[in-house]
């Protein structure tokens, strides 16, 4: 991607801003925006009406809600994407409302807007924070011309879950990598300038924990100690707030007993005074009034009340807040400064905005529409995981003239795309199938969808498929799940791939032709047999509009595949959760404390087969650990050195180590520092990702990388948020994934000691 891509960014939409002053002060002649002033000329139902928000698809032609809004009555509209109905129903706020304060319009841009990128689980793999910027400008650009101000984005949740379907829309398993992804989807979105105002607001979600619902149901109970909320949960949670996030969305779910929009200890003790946190508090779709479900309280009334008691400013979609507050104010149970900090607190983002000054959708801009196509592809390749090669059959060489391409995510311009897509363009996909032809000609292409779904059962074009493959020099067989098994509501307790897909891998491979299996997913699948019978394995999840060309671009050689799993495979389902970041225990799993299930002597003595931490029948690694990915090169590590053996407190270190490039390829790699804090007063994980680097190594060439540590990464929280940093040893890994064996050690010296949060 060109250097002047940012640049050409900023110009443009300093030119889109520009232009939308104009526009809006022509006709709002330079409208005030002192939030104080505009507070205190406000009644007390205005002030409510701001902390609601309500579904707005095609409202500017619905009368109901037209009266709505000029009693001000709605602070914000989720889902409306017309220019014109934005534009519309913002002129009712605007000119017919008593203090026309206007609206703010937010939607789910998630993994794209139009142009779709690969879901966020890909995005993840990229482990390339810079480029997944990038990305979000892109998704803030396009979402911004159709007049979308704020983004439900990003997702901070930390899955190892990978029943659940909302483990997409996450950036895996670790908190660095969640932070340092939810990072650069914030910078993306908002573009911070001292010149200009905030271009798309955000929002860190879901507060707090909601990536581990119980067995991976969604909506389902959560349930974790505090210490791990503060060790791992809230991690990302707190870098977002510190760096600014403008909102935050609860969880639908219950935190140990407390369901999240109406957790007290959560939104206003931890958010708001700990974390010192001002911007506001959005509800997620109706959990205000789920309270109700939950258990927690018995009518909306009371729903209202320990949501805005708890520091829910804004209620999503149900309306108890417009129902009951006024009342609850009037009689005394809600004061009045707790409504104003909230109306503050949304008035300032619409501030920051600059929605007073400019209300109005801004005049499209016309967007680079061919660079964004690049920069989508440049992430779906960075995304794809390969996970095995056997002999090199990847890349395909010269040799290989003909295909056959099998499945039913070969040629499926929507299912690519993944979740949370509703802008999405699907004209804009290319998919393997029109890639492929492209590149080898439709005659060298023999296309089988073999299956009419991913769920699809029958095996009767099994016989066309294998007669394609017999005909081809190698076959590509493209399988996964539609978009619609993953995300928000659709968990799944069987994680093989659905329908007849794995006959159908077995009837392919059966032909003895060279196997390509390219899975099409936003969550990890149980595939230990699969990883077997294929010749070469990729895992490319959803990976958006340009998923045909950046797979093609992998396959031919193009590029070397280096992407890297943002989250652990497991072997089965019986294994979930796995994760790397686990803690050691007191009888750690090893191979030689592990007599397999098969080999265990008949009556064996109870204790005599090892008693340590692994399952009997598969051990106690995962299919494919955190962080892993192959290459067309050989990467290897050596050398790892620590500048100082000892790191005093407040100072910083430097890890190095060589990476050398041993194969034939030009390949870019992700060097990975995992660092463990051996013995501390609260145990602490065996690993933990502590920094990343994506480095472009030439065939044969040598690099030496460096990483810096500071004392204050080496904190933990004690089981009361308590920030705590303990001299002693530290174990430093560098190396290619989580399992890497090059190490080194240092020591942190000086006892206790303690930061005030
Ligand atoms: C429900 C989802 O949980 C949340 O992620 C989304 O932002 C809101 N609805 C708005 O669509």
């Amino acid at each position: 991607m060109p250097k002047s891509f940012s640049k050409y960014f900023k110009r443009i939409l300093f030119t889109a801003v520009l232009t939308a002053i104009l526009f809006s002060c022509s006709r709002e002649n330079g409208r005030q925006a002192n939030v104080e002033e505009l507070l205190s000329q406000m009644s007390l139902d205005e002030k409510i009406g701001q902390m609601c928000q309500l579904h707005g698809e095609n409202a500017s032609h619905d009368t109901a809600f037209l009266h709505l809004v000029r009693q001000g009555w709605i602070g914000s509209v989720l889902n409306e994407t017309d220019p014109n109905q934005i534009n519309a129903l913002q002129k009712t706020a605007i000119e017919e409302s008593r203090l026309g304060i206007p609206i703010l319009f937010g939607r789910d841009v998630i993994h794209g807007f139009k142009t779709i990128f690969p879901v966020n689980l890909g995005l993840a793999a990229t482990f390339n924070p810079e480029l997944v910027k990038k990305c979000a400008e892109v998704w803030a650009s396009e979402a911004f011309n159709s007049g979308i101000r704020w983004t439900f984005a990003p997702s901070l949740d930390i899955s190892y879950d990978p029943r659940w379907g909302r483990i997409a829309e996450t950036y895996g398993e670790d908190p660095y990598l969640v932070t340092q992804m939810g990072l650069a989807v914030n910078e993306g979105f908002q573009q911070k300038s001292k010149d200009k105002p905030l271009f798309v607001a955000t929002c860190a979600k879901h507060f707090a924990g909601y990536g581990t619902v119980e067995g991976g149901r969604d909506y389902n109970t959560v349930a974790i100690p505090e210490i791990e909320l503060h060790n791992t949960y809230f991690i990302p949670f707190k870098a977002l707030a510190d760096a600014g996030v403008n909102t935050f969305m609860t969880s639908f779910t219950e935190l140990n007993g407390v369901p999240a929009s109406g957790d007290k200890w959560l939104l206003r003790n931890i958010l708001k005074e700990t974390w010192k946190f001002d911007g506001f508090v959005v509800s997620d779709w109706g959990s205000v009034r789920e309270q109700i479900d939950h258990g927690y309280v018995t009518n909306e009334e009371e729903a209202a009340l320990k949501a805005v008691i708890a520091g829910v400013d804004m209620e999503m979609a149900s309306t108890t807040y417009r129902d009951y507050l006024k009342k609850l104010v009037d009689e005394k149970k809600v004061s009045l400064a707790l409504i104003d900090d909230a109306v503050r607190r949304i008035l300032t983002l619409k501030k920051n905005l600059g929605l007073f000054e400019s209300p109005y959708v801004s005049p499209p801009v016309s967007l680079p529409a061919k660079e964004i196509l690049l920069l989508a592809k440049q992430a779906a390749i960075q995304s794809m995981v390969l996970l095995k090669n056997d002999q090199n059959v990847l890349p395909f060489s010269e040799n290989i003239k003909s295909l056959a391409l099998i499945g039913p995510m070969a040629n499926d311009k929507y299912e690519q795309l993944g979740t949370w897509i509703f802008d999405g363009d699907t004209n804009l996909s290319i998919t393997p199938l029109m890639a492929f032809r492209a590149h080898y000609g439709t005659e060298n292409i023999r296309y089988v969808k073999a299956l009419s779904t991913t769920r699809d059962n029958s095996e009767k074009a099994f016989a066309e498929a294998i007669h394609a493959t017999k005909q081809s020099d190698a076959a590509v067989v493209i399988v996964g799940e539609e978009s619609i098994l993953t995300g928000e509501a659709h968990s799944r307790a069987h994680l093989h791939l659905p329908g007849a897909q794995e006959k159908l891998i077995e009837a392919i491979a059966k032909t003895g032709k060279p196997l390509v299996i390219v899975i099409m997913t936003s969550r990890p699948l149980i595939i230990d047999q699969i990883s077997i019978i294929a010749s070469a394995l990729i895992y490319a999840w959803h990976p958006g509009s340009m998923g045909g060309e950046a797979l093609l671009d992998i396959l031919r050689g193009k590029v070397s595949p280096s992407g890297k799993l943002p989250v652990s495979f497991p072997i089965t389902e019986g294994q979930i959760p796995i994760y790397y970041r686990h803690k050691k225990t007191g009888r750690p799993a090893s191979y030689k404390s592990w007599t397999k299930l098969e080999d265990i002597p008949v009556r064996s003595f109870q204790t005599s087969i090892g008693n340590t931490n692994h399952y009997l029948d598969i051990g106690f690694e995962p299919l494919y650990p955190f962080g892993y990915g192959l290459s067309y090169t050989k990467f290897e590590y050596s050398n790892i050195q620590v500048s100082s053996s000892l790191l005093n407190m407040n100072e910083t270190l430097i890890v190095s180590a060589i990476l050398h490039n041993k194969g034939n390829v030009d390949a870019e790699e992700v060097t990975q520092l995992y660092i463990q804090d051996v013995t501390a007063s609260y145990t602490r994980p065996v690993k933990e990702l502590k920094g990343l680097k994506r480095i472009f190594l030439k065939a044969g060439e040598s690099q030496k990388i460096e990483f810096r540590i500071s004392s204050r990464e080496l904190a933990f929280y004690d089981a009361r948020g308590k920030e705590l940093i303990e001299e002693g040893l530290f174990n430093v890994w560098i190396g290619t994934d989580s399992q890497t064996k090059l190490k080194t050690v240092f020591q942190l010296t000086k006892s206790e000691t303690s930061y005030e949060n």
